[in-house]
């Protein structure tokens, strides 16, 4: 990942936070987009050549603006977009939203990468080299079993994320920009209970497949799931 420059929405904690991270640790150089701006703790003194962060608010065409003119003024190009930033409102049935809740569900999960994404493709596309763009959606996002009636908002927004990372794919690959969709089911390190869960590991290394420039075929999307099946 020498030389690489990944920008990773949300990376001030949570997996942006891990991903962050892992990336350094693997050569690339990272800036850390999230509403406090702050670098994730484990990287605060780092080299700033390498790490280096600033404010974003997904939900903010000027943010999102101001966060990818910021990069690009500080390493002169990204090479991989993260849209790993997001909203969780928590469990709850329909009905029991109120709109506030409703209309912030969608902008943060799902108009937030659809932001990010407009103007990194308008200001960042580089169009002589390979660029990726990585969403990640859920496994919610993908069926209308497993429980997603306690999180209908969520679950319909993560499927338009999926539906949208599909529809970009032909005008963005015309400008060397590879869409690919992760779909994770339930994080270890977010859920506790799920002993059997995806890691924020597996999550690093399936981006790590999905930009692997030796690859002769273009993977648009993965699943991950557990090997194992556990109930918590
Ligand atoms: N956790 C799971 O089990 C699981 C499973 C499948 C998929 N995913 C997906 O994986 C990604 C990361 O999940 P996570 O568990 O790390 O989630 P998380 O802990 O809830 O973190 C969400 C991140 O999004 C940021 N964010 C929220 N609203 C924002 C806004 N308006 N502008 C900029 N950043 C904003 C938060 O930043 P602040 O620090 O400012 O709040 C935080 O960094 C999400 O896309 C999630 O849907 C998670």
């Amino acid at each position: 990942m020498k030389d690489k420059v990944v920008f990773i929405s949300g990376s001030a904690r949570g997996l942006g936070a891990s991903l962050a991270e892992y990336f350094y640790h693997d050569n690339a150089n990272v800036f850390c987009a999230s509403r406090s701006g702050e670098k994730p703790k484990s990287l605060e003194n780092t080299d700033p050549k390498r790490v280096s962060s600033g404010t974003l608010d997904i939900c903010d065409y000027p943010s999102c603006e101001q966060a990818i003119s910021q990069c690009l003024s500080i390493f002169g190009r990204i090479d991989i977009l993260i849209n790993n930033a997001s909203g969780f409102f928590g469990r709850k049935k329909i009905g029991d939203y109120s709109p506030v809740e409703l209309r912030s569900e969608i902008e943060t999960t799902l108009l937030g990468a659809i932001n990010l994404t407009n103007v990194f493709v308008e200001r960042a596309a580089l169009e002589e080299i390979n660029q990726h763009i990585i969403f990640i959606s859920s496994t919610s996002g993908l069926s209308r079993e497993g429980g997603n009636e306690l999180f209908p908002v969520y679950a319909a927004a993560k499927a338009g994320i999926i539906r949208f990372a599909e529809c970009i794919n032909a005008s963005t690959r015309e400008k060397g920009i590879y869409s690919h969709t992760l779909i994770p089911s339930n994080i270890r390190e977010a859920n506790l209970a799920y002993e059997a869960a995806v890691s924020r590991s597996d999550v690093f290394q399936a981006i790590k497949f999905l930009i692997e420039p030796s690859h002769n075929l273009y993977v648009d999307q993965i699943v991950l799931n557990p090997a194992r099946v556990q109930k918590p």
